[in-house]
């Protein structure tokens, strides 16, 4: 099986994109991490933070991954303030050509794709592989009923999900030959 980390970088629980970070990890048997229970504090460049528990923890849940799907509300036209200073822990060490897959949960009204572009200009920076896939999903594409997707939206994630697959077979055919 793969090792596909779901990363919500949304802060409210119960909220959408908690429920399609737990839909995912469900569905696909992948690993899960909400960043709010991740304890990591705010990056001030000290020194002694590289050494916490919880920020080793993290970057080792990241580097043994082999594909990662990350996850966004759209905050003021990008990523969560959250996610961005989680992700500034992670240096190439952990990301350099890992398969990246990318969504933003938005309010509506076209909203989204600043997220996505944000996303991926910063996982370009670590040289993350980013996948050509991506998804927005506005509030109307959620079951709240029973924490699923209707189907053209869980459609449009299987896609993606098997997209991911596909590069990150790719990668370990690669690291394979090396
Ligand atoms: C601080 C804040 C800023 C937001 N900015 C945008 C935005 O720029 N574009 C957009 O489409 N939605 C925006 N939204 C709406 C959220 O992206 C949307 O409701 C999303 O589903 C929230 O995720 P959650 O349900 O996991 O909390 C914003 C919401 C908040 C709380």
């Amino acid at each position: 099986m793969d090792r596909i980390l779901v990363v919500n970088g949304g802060m409210p629980k119960g909220g959408r994109t908690e429920l399609l970070t737990r839909y995912i990890a469900r569905k696909y048997n992948f690993h899960y991490i909400d960043i709010s229970e991740a304890n990591l504090p705010l990056l001030t460049g000290e020194e002694e933070q590289w050494r916490l528990q919880s920020v080793v923890n993290f970057k080792d849940k990241v580097r043994l991954s082999q594909g990662i799907i990350l996850i966004s509300p759209e905050y003021h036209g990008g990523m969560t303030g959250a996610l961005k200073n989680t992700l500034d822990f992670l240096t190439s060490d952990e990301l350099e050509y890992k398969p990246v897959a990318l969504v933003a949960t938005a309010g509506g009204g076209k909203g989204g794709i600043n997220c996505l572009n944000n996303m991926r200009t910063v996982m370009r920076g670590f040289y993350a592989n980013v996948i050509p896939k991506q998804i927005v999903l506005d509030p109307e594409c959620f079951n709240y009923d029973d924490g699923t997707l209707w189907e053209e939206s869980a459609k449009l994630v299987g896609d993606m999900v098997q997209e991911l697959q596909m590069f990150v077979k790719m990668t370990s055919n690669i690291e394979t030959k090396a």
